[in-house]
């Protein structure tokens, strides 16, 4: 039998459509990825975590010669926080990428390995985190969790 499994998601028309947080969120992830260690790929990412007590915490991508021991700018950010902030929770993450050289206004999606670590924490907090993407101009893209990125998400509960 076929079956479908339905996502979510808001595309936002563009930044001036967002509320005062997510544009100061924008503007966050759009400077940190000014300065994204991408020498490799020269795909620059910028990523803004808002927590539950106001602090704002950015992070941009690392990469590495040895190109697999480099990180997404999403999983930096949120392994940061992680260690920084443990009791703290995450209520938006905000990720845009972008050639560093070219425009483009196609939201860029967080990668499988980052949705899938951004999903332990909303597992290990009990509470959802909203995430938005973008690139650079056009439209935003919102979820209300990790989970409409990741339908059959594996996670400690079939440990
Ligand atoms: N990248 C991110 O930072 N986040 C993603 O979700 C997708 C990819 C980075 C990894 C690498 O440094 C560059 O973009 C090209 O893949």
């Amino acid at each position: 039998m076929e079956k479908q499994y339905k996502i979510n998601f808001e595309a936002i028309e563009s930044y001036e459509h967002l509320d005062a947080i997510e544009k100061t969120l924008y503007d966050k992830a759009m400077q940190i990825r000014n300065v994204a260690y991408a020498p490799y790929s020269n795909f620059t990412v910028g990523c803004a975590i808002l927590l539950e007590n106001g602090e704002i915490i950015t992070g941009s991508n690392q990469e590495n010669a040895a190109y697999p021991s480099g990180l997404c700018a999403e999983r930096t950010t949120i392994f940061y926080t992680g260690a920084n902030f443990p009791e703290v929770k995450i209520k938006k993450l905000f990720v845009i990428g972008a050639p560093r050289n070219a425009t483009s206004s196609i939201p860029i999606p967080p990668c499988g390995a980052c949705r899938q670590s951004i999903l332990e924490y909303e597992a290990k907090q009990k509470d959802e985190i909203e995430i938005y993407f973008a690139s650079l101009g056009g439209e935003i893209f919102k979820t209300k969790s990790i989970r409409e990125l990741l339908p059959f998400s594996f996670d400690a509960s079939y440990l």
